[in-house]
């Protein structure tokens, strides 16, 4: 289901182009799925708010009884800002990093959130800065699958985690200071295939079994998010109702081995907001590139969107559909490259995947004039946007069932781009 055609248009006359739309009904029925996949006792799902941190989405996840994932102290800034509570018990934020940047080991200070460390020395740091309570660890079990290697999240060329050989040396050194291990936490990536995720998910259940017997303070075990969305076949999704199942029985297997009851949770980013969302932009010219010995010639419809609004594309290949309002393909199409307004030729959306290669989209001819939408851009689309040439983020439009509509952010200005330069002298 996409929103209609006539409404974007008119959403494009109001806003500008281009714009970002979500749409409440959609991101609802995501809920309402993972809602389904945890209802068994002593599930809880999260949302991994990196994925789209809008105030609005994280109210909606509130009201849901979705806890939060957030990797930053400003991330959980955000979620405290839109209602949800502080404090571990029982955590509702959790903080999930590698490294304490800048506020974050003082937002988990204050609020008393549960941190989720992702390498040994943090506990050294936790310490250091006078934190007192209970602590979990994230594992790199040495498995696992992204969407692309560069999004691999388990495995030796993983930056993610306490590498699963380390992990007694990491609670011994928990123990030294005085923190009790309360939760056991990894998140192995999506992949592609939903068979997969079942795989790893099973296989981690087993592993976390082993491990439980050692920590007899954890109360929670995590297995990450990672639940496919089908980006290239839209309205072939996978049936995501099997994995009701398959919690319920990793949680099985952890509660036998700990001999206790464990909450286990889940934290998907994708999976509840990737299809909710429309990146609409507008088509400023049609040019060509003829051949030469260099290569193949091109035809580019020129957008106004870049990667500074959707960068997945750049930097890692992703696909997203891409369609002309009112152009029908049955009626012919022919390979395009859609390229925005970026100083910078990588500032393409129809890329490969491993190759840094063009790869022109079978589309009707576009025009100047034409609005392209470039489809399932909520998950990292916004959250991932920049400044890069001093653009200024687009605006993100929200709308509901009956049809009303709701500006969320407003388009960023100059005065935005310029609001934290300073000449503040630096006393040395
Ligand atoms: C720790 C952690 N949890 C959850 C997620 C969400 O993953 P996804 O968006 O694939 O569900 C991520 C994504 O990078 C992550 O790093």
């Amino acid at each position: 289901m996409s929103l209609a055609d006539s409404l974007l248009r008119q959403l494009a006359e109001r806003v500008g182009t281009p714009f970002w739309v979500y749409d409440g009904a959609l991101i609802r029925q995501r809920i309402a799925d993972i809602k389904a996949m945890t209802a068994a006792p002593g599930l809880q799902a999260r949302f991994a708010m990196k994925a789209c941190p809008a105030t609005k989405i994280l109210r909606e996840m509130r009201a849901a009884g979705i806890w939060i994932d957030a990797v930053s102290g400003n991330e959980a800034l955000r979620a405290v800002h839109a209602g949800h509570a502080v404090g571990n018990n029982p955590p509702v934020i959790c903080f999930t990093a590698d490294v304490f940047r800048d506020n974050a080991l003082d937002v988990v200070l204050k609020h008393n959130l549960l941190p989720n460390i992702g390498s040994p020395a943090m506990i050294a740091q936790l310490a250091a800065g006078g934190y007192k309570g209970p602590i979990s660890i994230r594992i790199n079990p040495g498995f696992g699958h992204g969407h692309v290697n560069t999004c691999d999240t388990g495995g030796p060329s993983s930056k993610h985690g306490i590498w699963h050989q380390d992990l007694l040396a990491a609670k011994f050194a928990a123990d030294r200071a005085g923190f009790d291990v309360v939760m056991l936490h990894a998140h192995i990536g999506s992949g592609p295939k939903i068979q997969e995720l079942h795989d790893n998910l099973t296989r981690l259940a087993g592993e976390f079994a082993a491990l439980i017997p050692q920590f007899p303070q954890v109360t929670a075990v995590s297995l990450g998010g990672g639940i496919p969305h089908n980006y290239r076949e839209r309205d072939k999704q996978t049936d995501v109702a099997s994995l009701a199942k398959l919690f319920a029985h990793c949680r099985e297997v952890i509660v036998k081995a700990a001999g206790r009851l464990i909450r286990v949770e889940i934290e998907p980013g994708s999976y509840y907001v990737a299809p909710a969302c429309t990146l609409v932009t507008r088509v400023h010219d049609v040019k060509q590139t003829r051949a030469n010995a260099k290569g193949a010639g091109a035809t580019f419809a020129m957008v106004d969107a870049g990667f500074v609004d959707l960068v997945r594309p750049a930097m890692y290949g992703s696909y997203h559909q891409i369609d002309i309002l009112g152009k029908d393909p049955a009626q012919g199409t022919e390979p395009i490259v859609v390229a925005g307004p970026l100083c910078e030729s990588g500032d393409v959306f129809t890329r490969g995947g491993a190759d840094e290669e063009l790869h022109p989209r079978q589309l009707p001819r576009p025009e100047i004039g034409d609005l392209m939408v470039l489809r399932d851009a909520g998950a990292y689309g916004y959250a991932m946007s920049s400044n890069y040439n001093s653009i200024g983020r687009a605006p993100q439009v929200w709308i509901e069932p009956d049809g009303s509509a709701e500006l969320i952010s407003r388009r960023e200005s100059i005065e935005d781009i310029l609001k934290p330069e300073t000449s503040a002298p630096i006393a040395l």
